[in-house]
């Protein structure tokens, strides 16, 4: 009943700290890009990026508007392209922020076109609080529950776009490529994940909101092992619904892309000695992290359903390929839409 831990991927997880990573030279001229938490850390810098590479607008979607307009100033200042990143409110903590900013991008008119969404914004802490909206535990709502329930609102935009640009470049009209990628984390190899068989509770959801036995110091971990099998589930659904309506769904690159450890304000909490030393000499300083969500956007149809690391595809973990944690994965993926459909009824209708 635990996820045997294996001290190859562990050795694979340290020799990927000091990986080279090829710096971003992609063109997304003309593209739309929306990052979420671009106000800091790799979101920021992604952001950065993504102007630097022409991309037409970039949309920091980030909670606290005062530090998303210092961050679009800074990209502005560093890349000579001001009003290229704009500041949107997005709060992951709070479903109706998610509907309203979904409902911005894809109902308000302000954008004709959304080329990749990368779903960078997260929480790490070791303090248990409910959400907001008293559905979840915060850390399972901002890096599980809310952030696939944007990446399922934002999907008709990416659908859209790729079929309304289509690509033209070998001649015979096809659709655009467009990306949804989540930054997820090579944690899920160290988490043993014991709440995905809960005894006294009917769902993994439900037990991750009782205070009484929460494992918060592994926490973060879970939430990013959950990320990463429910992202490998919408790709299935994805591919599913393309394979039976090709020229209407057109083509959406969905992934799952791990930036290795990086020195960001992640931490915020604080960290202990050993993990003050790692950050000193195994860490990634942010700007090179940020190129492998730069690399995830990007696509490329390999990289549909996949987990990156390193700016290329790599395998998720032994577990996760396992028969339990394809069973994990259902599991997971029918409580998050009996969850969803309990306030929004049509949910499924982006699938
Ligand atoms: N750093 C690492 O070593 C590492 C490794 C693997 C994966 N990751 C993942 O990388 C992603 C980016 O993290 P980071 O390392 O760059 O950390 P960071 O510097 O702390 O950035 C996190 C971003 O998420 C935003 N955020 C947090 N809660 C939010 C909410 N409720 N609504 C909207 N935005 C929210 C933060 O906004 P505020 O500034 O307003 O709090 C911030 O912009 C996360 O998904 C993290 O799990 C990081």
């Amino acid at each position: 009943m635990h996820i045997p831990l294996n001290p190859l991927e562990a050795l694979r997880i340290v020799a990927s700290q000091f990986a080279r990573l090829p710096y971003p030279t992609h063109d997304f001229t003309g593209q739309t890009i929306i990052v979420t938490g671009a106000n800091t850390g790799l979101g920021l810098e992604a952001a950065r990026h993504f102007v630097r590479l022409n991309a037409s607008r970039v949309i920091l979607a980030v909670r606290d508007p005062a530090k998303g307009a210092a961050a679009a100033e800074s990209i502005a200042v560093s890349t000579g392209r001001p009003g290229v990143a704009q500041v949107w409110d997005l709060d992951l903590s709070r479903r109706a922020s998610v509907e309203a900013f979904a409902a911005r991008v894809n109902t308000s008119g302000e954008l004709d076109r959304v080329d990749r969404v990368v779903e960078n914004a997260g929480v790490l802490t070791k303090k248990f609080a409910m959400d907001p909206d008293r559905v979840c535990e915060q850390t399972i709502t901002v890096n599980v529950v809310n952030t696939l329930y944007l990446g399922l609102l934002l999907l008709p935009k990416l659908r859209e776009t790729s079929v309304k640009f289509a690509d033209e470049t070998t001649g015979a009209s096809k659709p655009r490529e467009t990306v949804l990628t989540f930054v997820g984390s090579f944690v899920h190899f160290l988490t043993w994940f014991p709440e995905r068989r809960h005894p006294s509770h009917a769902g993994v959801f439900e037990g991750l909101a009782d205070k009484e036995k929460a494992r918060m110091f592994d926490r973060y971990n879970v939430s990013k092992m959950m990320e990463l099998l429910l992202v490998r589930e919408l790709a299935g659904h994805v591919s599913a619904r393309e394979e039976k309506d090709p020229a209407g769904a057109g083509r959406v690159t969905v992934s799952v892309v791990n930036p290795g450890w990086v020195i960001t304000d992640l931490q915020r909490e604080g960290v202990g000695l050993l993990m003050a030393l790692g950050r000193r000499f195994v860490a990634r300083d942010t700007e090179l992290g940020s190129r492998t969500l730069v690399h995830a956007a990007q696509g490329g149809r390999e990289t549909h359903g996949q987990f990156l690391s390193d700016c290329r595809v790599d395998q998720a973990s032994g577990w996760v390929r396992s028969a339990d944690g394809q069973a994990t994965q259902k599991k997971l993926w029918a409580e998050l839409m009996e969850m969803l459909e309990r306030t929004n009824p049509d949910v499924r209708n982006a699938l």
